[in-house]
């Protein structure tokens, strides 16, 4: 069955392999741009990733704006897509609340409007921390009652990607809520490259922790021995979202993709400097006292590390009941994550080592 899709965030490291994911099986994607003189160059690389370009069409926007900024013919080209995926967000570290909640709370709200304007399913990607309930009741947000959550102190706390991220996922859900519509959200945890080529882009979290450690600014292990950084590799990510946004059964639910078996920091540490021929770091740092660091002047810029990226370093494990149940149902499974890992910083080695 083909189905019409539209899809923010296209453009963007999961969105390029998502559109590569939908055409290869097939289905027509309508993609957002900021930049649509930019559309030969996203052809060529959906076509690299294995996807047929002549499936995809480009309308011009922006998710800050109301109704995206779309004009009136490419809102009435978009409006045959059945299934609106959101993986548009700013995903940088340092923002202020302004311009996180712009883009990341606002925005998502705006491509929420859009999707149950438009009576589709909209699949929404939030994060890994979304799931994991202490931590949120720590940082203060209140999960069982949103609104009661003060935001701006939690923008303080966590900085204004998470804190973004987070509220977001709860506005968009009251939302969707309010106007009887439907929603999927996947969780991922931090993508990893493709599993057979290793493709990641520059700026993704992992490929500036391989190019850190490469340079030898690694010189200790945030956290302890429990202490991990879920991953998944980019390829299983698209073909549970892709998954999900069929399946009946997942309207108005939540999934992790996520590799339950990601070795603890340290061993991942080890693997990537085994692969790049440099020496891991030994020692573990307790994550208070490196936050306590990195807030001294000239200490985050000079380790290239920000500590808004060091809450994602944590020792939660997850229900992943959902996640097997969908595994099963569609014989989806984790590549081989080592080798997954290994290609991925052999991919970071050869481009993005400037
Ligand atoms: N990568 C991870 O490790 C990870 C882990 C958990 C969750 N996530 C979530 O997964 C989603 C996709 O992440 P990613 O790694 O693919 O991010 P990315 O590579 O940084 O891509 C971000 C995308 O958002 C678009 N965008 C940003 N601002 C926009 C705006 N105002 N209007 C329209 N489009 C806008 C960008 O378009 P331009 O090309 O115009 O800049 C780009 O296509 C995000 O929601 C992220 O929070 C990612």
């Amino acid at each position: 069955m083909d189905v019409e899709c539209f899809v923010a965030g296209g453009t963007g490291f999961v969105g390029q392999h998502l559109l590569a994911g939908l055409t290869a099986r097939g289905h027509k994607a309508w993609v957002l741009m900021r930049r649509p003189e930019a559309i030969e160059q996203l052809k060529e690389q959906v076509h690299r990733l294995g996807g047929d370009p002549a499936l995809i069409g480009a309308v011009h926007g922006d998710i800050s704006q109301e109704g995206l900024g779309l004009h009136s013919a490419d809102r009435l080209r978009v409006s045959s897509a059945s299934i609106v995926f959101n993986l548009a967000a700013q995903f940088s570290w340092g923002l202020t609340l302004e311009r996180a909640r712009a883009i990341n709370v606002q925005g998502a709200l705006n491509v929420a409007r859009l999707a149950a304007d438009m009576r589709s399913r909209l699949i929404m990607v939030g994060g890994f921390m979304l799931q994991n309930f202490e931590h949120l009741a720590a940082i203060g947000v209140d999960s069982q009652r949103p609104e009661n959550t003060d935001w701006p102190a939690v923008y303080d706390r966590v900085g204004g990607y998470e804190a973004s991220k987070i509220e977001s996922h709860f506005t968009v859900i009251s939302f969707m809520k309010q106007r009887c519509a439907d929603y999927t959200i996947v969780h991922p945890a931090t993508v990893c490259g493709h599993s057979c080529s290793g493709h990641i882009t520059r700026g993704q979290p992992l490929a500036d922790l391989v190019r850190n450690l490469a340079q030898g600014r690694f010189k200790a292990i945030p956290g302890s021995r429990r202490h991990w950084l879920p991953l998944v590799s980019v390829d299983y990510l698209v073909d549970m979202m892709i998954a999900v946004a069929v399946d009946h059964t997942m309207v108005n639910r939540e999934v992790l993709a996520l590799y339950e078996h990601t070795p603890n920091l340290q061993g991942m540490l080890e693997r990537i400097a085994q692969v790049l021929g440099v020496k891991a770091p030994q020692h573990h740092v307790p994550i208070t006292l490196l936050k306590w660091l990195l807030a001294l002047p000239g200490v985050a810029a000079r380790l290239t590390l920000s500590a808004e990226s060091l809450n994602f370093i944590q020792t939660q494990r997850f229900d992943m009941t959902i996640s097997r149940q969908l595994e099963s149902k569609y014989q989806l499974s984790h590549p081989d994550m080592s080798q997954a890992l290994e290609r991925t910083v052999r991919y970071v080695k050869s481009h993005l080592s400037d």
